[in-house]
């Protein structure tokens, strides 16, 4: 049996790390944490993520240097960059219903609803790079808890041009370069928790401003 680590262990010690080794990652882990990504929910289920997984040594020194030369980008022996894509939707929407009923949960009618609802809001939809920004962080972020489960390590970024990384990847303009994923093995120290913001100054009870009351 493998020797998983729970989710609770991993959200107490887990740290954005930023040094890595070079030892690779096996490809049945590195499946294993995109296939989990893929599983995240979304939005009428349209699933409007593209990943671009980058392991070539030549490209992973090019998009360190479109990522402010963070060297981590250039060390992990994987990086995952997560996009958003705003106009497949149009496309996928038929397969999205197709695979709703060969699953069994809708007819013609549900189909047509859907469709109906999907056009109406992402039709004239005022932030496309929001919406997909929003299915896409958690697609990712799935992906980060499955690879720190497994026992690596990650690091998270948002420190690129996106232009550049367009560049580099090939990634089609209509497409939102959102977020940068490292994984593999720390090498030294992992960084030190950073602490966070009192509760209190984040999370509400009912409406906004009103305390929410932690027992412990
Ligand atoms: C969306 C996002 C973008 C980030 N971008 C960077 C980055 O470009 N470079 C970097 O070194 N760390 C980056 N971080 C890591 C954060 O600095 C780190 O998560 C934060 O300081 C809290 O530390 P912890 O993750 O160890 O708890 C990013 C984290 C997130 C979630």
């Amino acid at each position: 049996m493998r020797n998983e680590k729970p989710l609770s262990e991993l959200v107490r010690l887990r740290r954005a790390t930023d040094t890595f080794a070079a030892e690779s990652i096996a490809d049945s882990d590195l499946e294993e944490i995109l296939r989990a990504g893929l599983e995240a929910p979304s939005s009428y289920n349209l699933q409007p993520w593209r990943f671009v997984v980058v392991r070539d040594g030549n490209q992973r020194r090019k998009l360190r240097m479109a990522a402010m030369n963070q060297q981590k980008v250039e060390e992990a022996p994987v990086v995952i960059v997560a996009c958003g894509d705003t106009l497949g939707w149009r496309e996928d929407i038929e397969e999205v219903i197709r695979l709703g009923q060969e699953h069994g949960i809708g007819g013609d009618v549900w189909a047509q609803r859907k469709r109906k609802n999907v056009i109406a809001d992402l039709g004239s939809h005022p932030n496309m790079s929001m919406w997909v920004a929003k299915q896409t962080m958690i697609a990712a972020t799935t992906m980060m808890w499955m690879a720190e489960a497994l026992g690596y390590d990650t690091g998270p970024m948002e420190g690129f041009d996106e232009e550049a990384v367009r560049t580099v990847l090939g990634i089609p303009a209509h497409f939102r370069v959102l977020f940068l994923l490292a994984i593999g093995h720390l090498r030294g120290e992992d960084g030190k928790y950073p602490g966070r913001l009192s509760p209190s100054r984040t999370v509400f009870a009912d409406r906004y401003e009103q305390p929410f009351q932690f027992t412990k």
